[in-house]
C-alpha cells in the first residue's frame, strides 16, 4: 500500500500542476437558492435544482411519507425483489411527459446512460456522438464495444461527413447527443440530428438531464435519457422509449439488473416535483428570465436554458474569478478541464426559480466588477 499511496500523491501533485486536482470544500445546502460555505452565506449560482423543487414542502412531505411507510431503502434490485408499488407511476409519468410507449427508472442519470448505450449498441456497431456529449453518454459508449467517433459541437455537416465516411462499414448506428448542453447552456438541433439519421438508417438517443422542464418531448429521439436529480430536485435517472426498448432494457442494461432499486423517498420525491413542474411552468419561465437578464447585462449571447457560460480559459483564471465572487457573496464554480475542452474552463452561472430579482441584479453588479464580459 504504501508503492500505492506514492504514486497516487504524485498523480495528485500532477494534477494540482495543471490546476485540474479537485477538493470537496463543505457545504451546507439552505432553502432560497442560497448556501453555506466556511461559515458564511452566499447565494448559490452553482446548482442544478433549476425549479426550486428540491427544497418544496410538497416534494418533502412526499419523500417523507415513503419514507414512513416504506423504510430508507428498497432492499434489493428490482428483479429481485419485485417491483416497488411506487415505481410504475413514476414511470408511466416520465413516459407521459416524453410522449413516449414506456419509461424505466435507474440509480442515477450516469447509470441510465451508461445501461442504456451499452446495451443497445454492440461491437460491430458505430456511435457518433456529439463532441461535449457528457462523460456518462462517453463511457457507455466505450462498455458496449462499438465504435466510437465525436462529431464537432451541433456541427451538422460534421456529423453527416461522418455518416457518410463511416455509417456503411457497421452494421447499426447510434447518434447520441443533449438537449441542452451541461457545461455550456446550448440546445442540440434535435430535427436537422433526427433528419440525418433518418438519411443514413441511424438511432438518435438525446440525454435531456439539463432539459427537463424547458421543453418536452418529441419525435426527435429514439432513446431519451434524463435524470431525476436536477430540475425535480430528487435522486435518480431514467430512460423513456418505446415498450420494447423498455422489456430490453429489463433483462439486458447492467446498470439497471445489478444495480439495487432507488429507494422510495427517492421516487416519491421524483414524481411529486415532476406534478409540480408540470403544473407549475412559471418556474421556469423565471428561471429563463433571470438567465436572460445576465446574458444581456453582460452582452453575451442570448440564454437558451437555465445555463449561462462565460469561458474564461485558463483554469487559474476560472478559479480567480469564483474566488473573487464569492469574496462578494455569490457561488459560482469554475469548470475546468476535463469537465470542459482544454483552453475553454469558465464560470458556469445557473439560475434557480427561488433568486429574487435582487439577487439577480446583485450577480449583475458583481460580474460586471469581474471585467471579463467579451
Ligand atoms: C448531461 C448529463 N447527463 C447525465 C448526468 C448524470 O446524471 P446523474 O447526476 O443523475 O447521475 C449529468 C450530471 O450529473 C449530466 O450533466
Amino acid at each position: 500500500l504504501p508503492a500505492l499511496n506514492h504514486i497516487l500523491a504524485e498523480r495528485i501533485a500532477a494534477a494540482e500542476k495543471r490546476g485540474v486536482k479537485r477538493v470537496l470544500p463543505n457545504t451546507g445546502l439552505e432553502t432560497g437558492g442560497a448556501m453555506l460555505r466556511e461559515g458564511r452565506r452566499l447565494l448559490n449560482f452553482s446548482g442544478n435544482d433549476y425549479l426550486g423543487l428540491r427544497t418544496d414542502a410538497r416534494v418533502v412531505e412526499a419523500a417523507q411519507t415513503a419514507l414512513a411507510e416504506y423504510g430508507a431503502g428498497s432492499g434489493a434490485a428490482r428483479l429481485v425483489s419485485g417491483n416497488h408499488p411506487l415505481h410504475a407511476p413514476l414511470e408511466e409519468a416520465l413516459a407521459a411527459y416524453k410522449q413516449t410507449e414506456a419509461a424505466l427508472v435507474f440509480g442515477s442519470g450516469y447509470l441510465a446512460n451508461i445501461g442504456v448505450i451499452s446495451a443497445v449498441a454492440e461491437e460491430g456497431d458505430l456511435i457518433l456522438a456529439d463532441k461535449l456529449a457528457h462523460a456518462c453518454m462517453l463511457d457507455g459508449a466505450r462498455l458496449s464495444g462499438a465504435a466510437l467517433r465525436r462529431f464537432a459541437h451541433n456541427d451538422m455537416a460534421h456529423l453527416e461527413q461522418l455518416l457518410q465516411q463511416h455509417r456503411g462499414a457497421h452494421r447499426h448506428c447510434l447518434i447520441v447527443t443533449e438537449s441542452v448542453f451541461s457545461m455550456d447552456g446550448d440546445r442540440a438541433p434535435l430535427s436537422e440530428i433526427r433528419a440525418l439519421a433518418d438519411a443514413y438508417d441511424a438511432w438518435v438517443l438525446v440525454d435531456d438531464a439539463h432539459g427537463i422542464g424547458f421543453g418536452a418531448g418529441d419525435a426527435s429521439a429514439d432513446i431519451w435519457v434524463g435524470t431525476l436529480s436536477k430540475a425535480l430536485g430528487s435522486y435518480g435517472g431514467y430512460v423513456a422509449g418505446s415498450r420494447v426498448l423498455v422489456d430490453f432494457l429489463v433483462s439486458h442494461a447492467r446498470s439497471f439488473i445489478f444495480s439495487t432499486a432507488l429507494p422510495p423517498a427517492s421516487v416519491a420525491a421524483a414524481h411529486r416535483a415532476l406534478q409540480l413542474m408540470l403544473a407549475e411552468p412559471k418556474r421556469a419561465a423565471r428561471v429563463l428570465t433571470h438567465a436572460r437578464a445576465v446574458a444581456e447585462a453582460l452582452s453575451l449571447p442570448f440564454a437558451a436554458s437555465a445555463i449561462l457560460p462565460i469561458v474564461l480559459g485558463t483554469p487559474e483564471a476560472a478559479l480567480e474569478a469564483s474566488r473573487r465572487l464569492q469574496e462578494g457573496g455569490f457561488y459560482v464554480a469554475a469548470i475546468r478541464p476535463p469537465t470542459v475542452p482544454p483552453g475553454t474552463a469558465r464560470l458556469r452561472v445557473t439560475f434557480s426559480a427561488q433568486h429574487s430579482e435582487s439577487d439577480i441584479a446583485g450577480l449583475i453588479v458583481a460580474l460586471q466588477a469581474l471585467s471579463i464580459a467579451p
